[in-house]
């Protein structure tokens, strides 16, 4: 039996639960897999995924894949020598891998993975109202995934204005995605679904939206995990259904998985 060898890269590392993660998914799968954490000095990132991948074929074990973490997914899009249409919209890659002909594919599970996690958790976003907070790395990623998966409309806020223009602009002429200001809060439809994509929860700050933007059901769903941030907690103090980004993390490293040993168990 081959053994393949992946990891993950990033600074800090220390915290990456990724290597849990495939452990189990390589064991479901049966694949001998020896998954590890590269810390990556900031200036030598290229240099350590070049090497990575520059082992022979031949030699065991066969080097696979990498999952790319912060702060270096944009570099490792600009690396990258082909991308995926996940890439692509994300600017961004998380996974990597080569094609038949050894060429650095840069692909990007995030999205995916958010669209996957909120399935899992019962959710169908066809014809529903989203509210995505955020402009950030964290929103583009999802943005595309979000709205291939039928939603009936899409509304971008954020903190700077500026930056949410700018982010759905590729987008309106194809897709139901609007700007929504401060301005329109009182006079906007609930939504059925609120994703925070913004850094705030990692700084506890406190979180409020008025309440014309919710109904009993809105579902808020928190990419950050690990921890209760403000805006779970205004959920809670609602009544509304919610969860951490911890599934999304599942999901997005079960699809990188998937991309390594074209098994998936969706
Ligand atoms: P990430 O890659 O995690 O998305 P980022 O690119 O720095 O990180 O983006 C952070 C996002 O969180 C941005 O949308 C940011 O809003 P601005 O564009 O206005 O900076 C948002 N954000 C961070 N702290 C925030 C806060 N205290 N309140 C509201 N939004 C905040």
């Amino acid at each position: 039996m081959n053994t393949y060898r992946c990891a993950v890269i990033g600074n800090p590392i220390a915290h990456s639960q990724s290597p849990a993660l495939h452990e189990q998914f390589a064991r479901e799968a049966g694949i001998s897999l020896i998954y590890d954490k590269i810390l990556s000095p900031l200036e030598d990132f290229e240099t350590i995924v070049r090497d990575f991948f520059a082992k022979s074929p031949d030699t065991l074990p066969i080097h696979c894949g990498l999952n790319i973490t912060l702060p270096f997914k944009v570099r490792a899009y600009q690396l990258a020598e082909q991308h995926t249409d996940h890439a692509q919209h994300a600017g961004a890659v998380n996974t990597f891998y080569l094609n038949a002909k050894h060429q650095l594919v840069g692909d990007n599970t995030d999205g995916i993975g958010l669209c996957r996690a909120l399935m899992q958790h019962g959710y169908s976003l066809k014809n529903k109202r989203m509210l995505l907070l955020g402009a950030g790395g964290a929103a583009r990623g999802a943005l595309y995934p979000l709205l291939q998966a039928g939603v009936r409309e899409l509304s971008l806020s954020n903190r700077t204005l500026s930056k949410a223009q700018q982010l759905i602009k590729p987008y309106q002429s194809q897709f139901p995605i609007t700007l929504l200001t401060p301005e329109d809060f009182s006079t906007s439809a609930p939504f059925d679904f609120i994703i925070n994509a913004t850094s705030a929860g990692l700084h506890d700050e406190t979180f409020t939206l008025p309440t014309p933007l919710i109904h009993r059901q809105t579902y808020c769903y928190d990419m950050v995990y690990g921890k209760p941030t403000a805006f779970l907690r205004w959920a809670a103090q609602h009544h509304l259904p919610h969860h951490d980004g911890y599934s999304m993390l599942v999901a997005q490293a079960r699809e990188s998985f998937a991309r390594w040993f074209g098994s998936s168990s969706f």
